[in-house]
């Protein structure tokens, strides 16, 4: 913890409200990691040997808890939301594969990532593999407008990750454009984990527009509670590295908002900084400082709330019930997590 800002006495309480959602859908969840192992299945064995090592290094695997929950919240019946948790988690890792080498990054879930230890091109074609088997379970559930809802999000995510990509360094990157990036590439999958649910529930549009709202705005305190945690984190809690965004010139928002603070001397630093091909340790302590300085950890964290709150009041529409408070708890701790 370099800030110290984060792990408040409240933490336990939400990380207990986690394990309390885990704990309701934990019959569901068995399924759809049976299912995940089974698709990973390949005869070309550094498939799964590589997406092995991924997907058994666990993860919070928040997205499929959230289809579960709302396949229950919105009254489904079926079966068709182990397939769907399933699909969602293999969208998920295919876009970590991809992303963990577009940010150069060493460790994911506490273990060196895959572009460390089978290298880039590896990595590449196997998160393809994924992508491509999440398409095929989602066609298995038969339901048109779900793979219209997936297939958009997927290159939504994709059009998030470039855009961000384009943004590096970028220092005057403004928070409208910030949020986009975060939406395209976190928020919409969270949605459409959500509204997938609604669909095959046969929720009317209010409801599936509810669910979808949730999700979105979930993913939105989501993303930023981690840009946040990208520097005042610790590492041993998350599973990856801290300081990757600053290392990788990613203006974030506890950057842009101290940018946007900054006096004539900061400015300079930030300039210089992001113009560098690369950051030093001396310019991160700095970097930590002035972000301490313009308390911006506190100010993104508050934004994060913000959206978590319009998460909870998306839900106010369905009738209170154990589910329900359960997603209405998970807002809290994606607010308040440290891993
Ligand atoms: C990591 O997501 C990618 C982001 C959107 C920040 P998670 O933090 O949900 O990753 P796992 O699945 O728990 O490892
Ligand atoms: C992850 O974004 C978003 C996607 C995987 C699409 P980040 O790059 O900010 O997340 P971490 O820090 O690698 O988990
Ligand atoms: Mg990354
Ligand atoms: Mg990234």
């Amino acid at each position: 913890m370099i800030l110290g800002l984060l792990g408040t006495a409240e933490a336990p309480r939400t990380q207990n409200a986690f394990t309390r959602l885990e704990a309701l859908f934990a019959d569901d969840m068995s399924a759809v990691n049976a299912l995940i192992i089974e698709r990973m299945h390949s005869p070309v064995g550094m498939i799964p040997d590589l997406a092995a090592h991924l997907v058994s290094a666990g993860g919070k695997r928040l997205r499929p808890l959230i289809t579960l929950a709302s396949a229950r919240l919105a009254g489904y019946e079926g079966t068709a939301h182990i397939k769907l948790a399933a699909t969602v988690e293999f969208i998920h890792s295919a876009t970590l594969l991809h992303d963990d080498i577009v940010d150069h990054s060493t460790m994911r879930r506490g273990k060196p990532t895959a572009n460390t230890l089978w290298g880039n091109s590896a990595s590449v074609l196997v998160g393809d593999f994924l992508f491509a088997r999440a398409f095929s379970l989602m066609v298995e559930t038969g339901h048109l407008r779900v793979l219209g809802i997936l297939a958009g999000a997927s290159s939504i995510i994709a059009e998030g990750e470039v855009r961000q990509l384009a943004a590096i360094a970028n220092l005057d990157l403004d928070v409208k454009e910030y949020m986009q990036i975060i939406e395209a590439k976190t928020a919409e999958l969270f949605a459409s984990a959500a509204q997938v649910s609604a669909v095959i529930a046969g929720l009317d549009d209010t409801g599936e527009q509810a669910l979808a709202r949730y999700g979105r705005e979930l993913g939105l305190a989501f993303q930023l509670v981690d840009d946040a945690l990208d520097y005042s984190g610790s590492e041993a809690k998350l599973g990856k590295a801290v300081g990757d965004d600053f290392r990788e010139g990613k203006v974030t928002m506890p950057v842009a908002k101290a940018y946007a603070s900054a006096d004539a001397e900061e400015k300079t630093f930030w300039t210089d900084a992001f113009a560098k091909k690369q950051r030093s340790d001396a310019d991160m302590a700095h970097a930590l400082r002035l972000i301490d300085k313009h308390d911006t950890i506190k100010a993104t964290l508050s934004q994060a709330r913000e959206h978590a709150h319009n998460a909870q009041s998306a839900l106010q529409i369905f009738d209170d019930c154990e589910t329900r408070k359960a997603l209405c708890d998970l807002c809290d701790f994606v607010v308040e997590r440290v891993f």
